[in-house]
C-alpha cells in the first residue's frame, strides 16, 4: 500500500466532525448560482475527512483498481483521480465512490489534454500561428468529445502563460509571447472544453494554467525564480487569466513557481486578491504536482504542514498527487490556525463543479454515446488546423509552391520526414502515432507515378551527430529535381523540464543542410520544433524555410498541400524568433527605452573601426553582433500571394475618454493565388503615467482574399482595449496621443493617428 493512501486512510478514519471559531472571512459573497443549495445540502452532511477527501487529488494506480484506493475511495478520501484513461476503470472507480462511499460524491477525473486525445493537434503555439479562434475551438471542442469518451471530465489546459523566451521548452504548450493573442485563443479554448453546458456529453471542465507568472522564468530554465513587477504583471501575464475567468472557466492551476518571493502555490495576493476579490472568480483552484509539498523545498515553509497552511490560506482548493491537505488540515483545524468556514469554502468549489458537470445524476461514461475517436471530422480539423499554423519564413525565388507537373524526382530527407510518433510534439499522453500520415507517406501518395520519391533518413535522431548516411543523401539530392529536408527537434527537446539553452537545430542538422545546398539543387527547409529556433547557420543555405511546428496527426497532408500549392501558407508568428539566443528575451511589445537604436545609429562588430573611440560608435540600445531586431518579427509570415494595405482611416481622430474609435484599411490580394491574410492591428499610447510598449496587438482578422481582390477591414477600438495599469496599480484610461496601424505582421507601416481628449 502506498504511504499515500495509508495516510488518507488513517485521516479518513480517525476524524470526526471537528468546529472551530472562523478565523478567516470568506473571500467571496456566496455564489448565486443555481447549485448553492445542493452544495450547503452535501456540505453540511459532510464530516471533516470527507470535505479534506474532496480537496484531494491521486494520481491513477492503473487496473485492477488496489484495494487501499478501493477502501480510501470508499471513505470518501478522494475527490479526484488523475491520469485513468482507460473507460472500464474510470466508470470503475465512479461506481465505488458513488454505490460505495457514504455521500457517493462523483470524482473529477482530471487528464492533461493539451492539444488533443487520439487525433493529435498542432501543439498550443502552433496553434496560436493559425490566430484562428474559431479554429482553436474546434480543436479544442473535438479534444474534449475524445477525452470524454475515456470518462475524462476535466482537462488541463488551456495554457495560457504569456512567454517571451523560447529557451523554456514550455512554451512549446503556450500560446505565445502576446497577452491579446493568448486572451483571444486561450477563451477559444475555455469554449471548445466547456461547451454551453458542463453537464452535456462531450463538454469537459477547463483549466487556466499556471497562475501565475511561469512563463517568465529566469533564463527559461523551468521551474526557475520568476520575478515581475506587479504593473508589468498586470499589464502582460495577468491579462489571459482574466479573459478565461470571464469566459467562465472552470477551474485554474496554481503555477510551480516563485512569483517575486511569494511561490504561487502559497499566494494570496495572486489567489485572493487577484483572482477572486478583483475578478470575482467562482470556480476552484487546483495546485501543480506536487506544489504545495514544495513550498517547503522553496524554503518558503519549514514543513508540510506549514505548506498545507499557506496554500490553503492562498486559496488553493485541491491537492494534486500529495497529500498534506490530508495530512495536516485537520490538525491545523483543531489548532485553530484555518477555519471550519475556510475548508467548506474550498470544498463547495470543487462539488459546485460536480454539479455543473451533471456528475450526480450520471457519472458514467457510455462510449457509444459519443462520436468515435480519430473519425474523419476530426482528422479534418487537425488537418486545417496543421494547414493554417505553419509559417513560411522564407520563399527564395518562388521555390515554392514545387510544380507537380515540372518533378520527375524528389529527394526527401531528414529526421522528421517519416517520423509518426516525432512530429506530435510534446504532451501527447494518449495520441495515436498509428494514425500519424507522416509527410513522407503522403507525398508518396501524392506522387503516384507521377514523380519518384528518393528517400534518405540521413539522421537517426534530430540530436543525431553521426555522419555516415549524409553521403546517401547528397547523392539522393543530386538524382532529384528539388529537395525536400524535414528538420527540426524531436518531441522530447520542448515541453515540461525540457529547456535548451542553445536554440540552433541540434545535432548535425545545420551540415547535412550545407551538403544539400552543395548539389545546386533547390533545398526546401520543413522544420518542426516545439519552439523558435536561431536559424542563422542553415538560412544562407535553403530556398524556402516552411517552419511547421509539431503539427500533430495530420502533418503530412498540411505539409503536402503548402508544398504542392493546393494551399497557400498563411500562419503568422505567435512569437519574435530572436537571432541569437543572447537577444532573448525579444519581442515586439517592447518598450522604447531612452536610446533606441536605428538602422542609422547602430554600428555591427564587424564594421566598426580598429580602435574607433567609443564615443563615436553610438550609444544606442543594441547588440554589437546581433543588432537590435530579431530574425522574424512578431505576426510575420509568408504567403504565395501579396497582400497591400492601404486607405487606413478613422471614424474619428479625437475622442472623448469613453469614446470608442473605428479604424478601417483596405487589404487587397495583389498577387495571383486566392489565400489567407492575418490582419492585424497595433496601437501605441505615445505618453503614459507608466512608459508603454512601442506597439501593442489590439485585434486581429483571418480574411480570405482571390487574386485582385480588395475588402475593407474595420476593427473598433474602445477605451476597454487602451486602458492599462498604470504606476499605482489601477487600470486607467489617459488622454494622449495615440497612434495605430494597420497590416500583416508587427512591422505594419499603414498609420493612422488619434487623441483621447481629457474629459
Ligand atoms: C505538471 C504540469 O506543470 C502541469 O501543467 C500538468 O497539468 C500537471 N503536471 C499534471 O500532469
Amino acid at each position: 500500500m502506498s504511504p499515500h493512501l495509508v495516510r488518507l486512510i488513517l485521516a479518513a478514519g480517525v476524524l470526526v466532525f471537528l468546529m472551530t471559531a472562523d478565523v478567516f472571512a470568506l473571500d467571496n459573497a456566496a455564489s448565486t448560482d443555481s447549485f448553492q443549495t445542493q452544495v450547503d445540502d452535501i456540505l453540511e452532511q459532510m464530516t471533516l475527512a470527507e470535505k479534506i477527501g474532496q480537496m484531494t487529488q491521486v494520481n491513477a494506480p492503473g487496473s485492477p483498481v488496489p484495494e487501499d484506493l478501493r477502501a480510501a475511495l470508499k471513505q470518501g478520501a478522494i475527490g479526484s483521480i488523475l491520469n485513468e484513461v482507460n473507460v472500464e476503470t474510470v466508470n470503475q472507480l465512479q461506481r465505488i465512490v458513488v454505490e460505495e462511499s457514504r455521500l457517493g460524491i462523483p470524482l473529477l477525473m482530471g487528464r492533461d489534454v493539451i492539444h488533443g486525445f487520439k487525433t493529435v493537434l498542432p501543439i498550443p503555439l502552433g496553434q496560436a500561428a493559425t490566430w484562428n479562434p474559431d479554429l482553436v475551438r474546434e480543436g479544442a471542442r473535438i479534444s474534449a468529445l475524445e477525452a470524454a469518451a475515456s470518462g475524462i471530465n476535466w482537462t488541463f489546459a488551456p495554457m495560457i502563460d504569456v512567454t517571451r523566451d523560447p529557451r523554456w521548452g514550455r512554451i512549446a504548450e503556450s500560446l505565445g509571447e502576446d497577452p491579446f493573442l493568448a486572451s483571444v485563443l486561450g477563451v477559444a479554448m475555455v469554449e471548445g472544453f466547456q461547451g454551453d453546458n458542463l453537464a452535456a456529453t462531450g463538454t469537459i471542465a477547463a483549466c487556466a494554467k499556471h497562475f501565475a507568472g511561469y512563463g517568465a522564468s529566469e533564463s527559461g530554465r523551468d521551474y526557475n525564480t520568476v520575478n515581475i513587477p506587479e504593473n508589468e504583471l498586470r499589464n502582460v501575464y495577468l491579462p489571459p487569466f482574466k479573459a478565461a475567468v470571464e469566459s467562465g472557466v472552470a477551474t485554474i492551476m496554481a503555477s510551480f513557481s516563485d512569483l517575486n518571493g511569494v511561490p504561487a502555490t502559497g499566494n494570496p495576493f495572486l489567489m485572493r486578491q487577484v483572482l477572486r476579490r478583483e475578478w470575482g472568480f467562482e470556480g476552484f483552484v487546483v495546485s501543480d504536482w506536487a506544489s504545495i509539498e514544495q513550498l517547503s523545498v522553496h524554503g518558503f515553509t519549514a514543513d508540510d504542514k506549514g505548506s498545507a497552511l499557506e496554500a490553503l490560506k492562498a486559496g488553493v482548493n485541491m491537492e494534486m498527487a500529495t497529500t498534506t491537505y490530508a495530512d495536516h488540515l485537520a490538525a491545523l483545524l483543531e489548532e485553530g490556525q484555518i477555519s471550519m468556514q475556510q475548508i467548506d469554502e474550498m470544498v463547495a468549489g470543487i462539488l459546485q463543479l460536480k454539479f455543473q458537470l451533471g456528475l450526480f445524476e450520471q457519472p458514467y461514461t457510455d462510449p457509444r454515446a459519443l462520436p468515435a475517436v480519430s473519425n474523419e471530422d476530426h482528422l479534418e480539423i487537425a488537418r486545417k488546423a496543421a494547414l493554417q499554423s505553419m509559417v513560411l519564413l522564407e520563399n527564395r525565388e518562388n521555390a515554392l509552391p514545387l510544380v507537380k507537373e515540372n518533378l520527375r524526382s524528389l529527394a526527401v530527407i531528414g529526421p522528421m520526414a517519416d517520423d509518426a510518433y516525432e512530429q506530435l510534439g510534446t504532451w501527447i499522453f494518449d495520441g495515436d502515432p498509428a494514425i500519424s500520415q507522416t509527410p513522407l507517406q503522403v507525398l508518396r501518395e501524392r506522387a503516384g507515378d507521377q514523380f519518384t520519391i528518393n528517400h534518405v533518413r540521413a539522421m537517426e535522431t534530430t540530436r543525431s551527430r553521426a555522419t555516415d548516411a549524409f553521403a546517401e543523401a547528397v547523392k539522393a539530392a543530386e538524382n532529384s529535381d528539388a529537395v525536400v529536408v524535414f528538420l527540426g527537434e524531436e518531441a522530447i527537446l520542448s515541453g515540461e523540464a525540457h529547456s535548451r539553452a542553445n536554440i540552433d537545430l541540434p545535432g548535425n542538422q545545420a551540415d547535412l543542410v550545407r551538403l544539400l545546398h552543395g548539389t545546386g539543387k533547390p533545398v526546401i527547409a520543413v522544420v518542426m520544433a516545439g519552439r523558435p529556433l536561431t536559424l542563422g547557420n542553415v538560412l544562407d543555405y535553403v530556398d524556402a524555410l516552411l517552419f511547421a511546428w509539431h503539427p500533430g496527426t495530420m502533418a503530412g497532408p498540411a505539409i503536402a498541400d503548402i508544398l504542392f500549392g493546393v494551399e497557400s501558407p498563411s500562419g503568422k508568428l505567435p512569437v519574435t524568433f530572436p537571432r541569437m539566443v543572447g537577444q532573448v528575451p525579444i519581442y515586439y511589445a517592447h518598450k522604447q527605452g531612452g536610446k533606441p537604436a536605428t538602422a542609422e545609429t547602430f554600428t555591427h562588430i564587424d564594421d566598426i573601426p580598429v580602435r574607433m573611440p567609443q564615443s563615436s560608435s553610438g550609444f544606442v540600445s543594441s547588440h554589437l553582433d546581433a543588432g537590435f531586431t530579431p530574425q522574424y518579427v512578431f505576426g510575420y509570415g509568408l504567403s504565395y500571394t501579396e497582400f497591400s494595405y492601404s486607405e487606413i482611416g478613422l471614424s474619428s481622430n479625437s475622442l472623448a475618454l469613453d469614446e470608442s474609435v473605428t479604424v478601417k484599411a483596405v487589404v487587397s490580394n495583389t498577387g495571383d493565388v486566392e489565400a489567407d491574410e492575418i490582419v492585424q492591428l497595433y496601437v501605441r499610447d505615445l505618453v503614459g503615467n507608466v512608459t508603454r510598449p512601442v506597439k501593442e496587438l489590439k485585434g486581429f482578422q483571418r480574411l480570405r482574399l482571390k487574386p485582385g481582390e480588395s475588402r475593407t477591414v474595420e476593427f473598433v477600438i474602445g477605451p476597454d482595449d487602451i486602458a492599462f495599469y498604470g504606476r499605482d496599480m489601477k487600470l486607467i484610461n489617459e488622454p494622449g496621443d495615440f497612434h495605430v496601424w494597420i497590416g500583416g505582421s508587427s512591422k505594419a507601416e499603414l498609420r493612422a493617428e488619434f487623441t483621447v481628449n481629457p474629459k
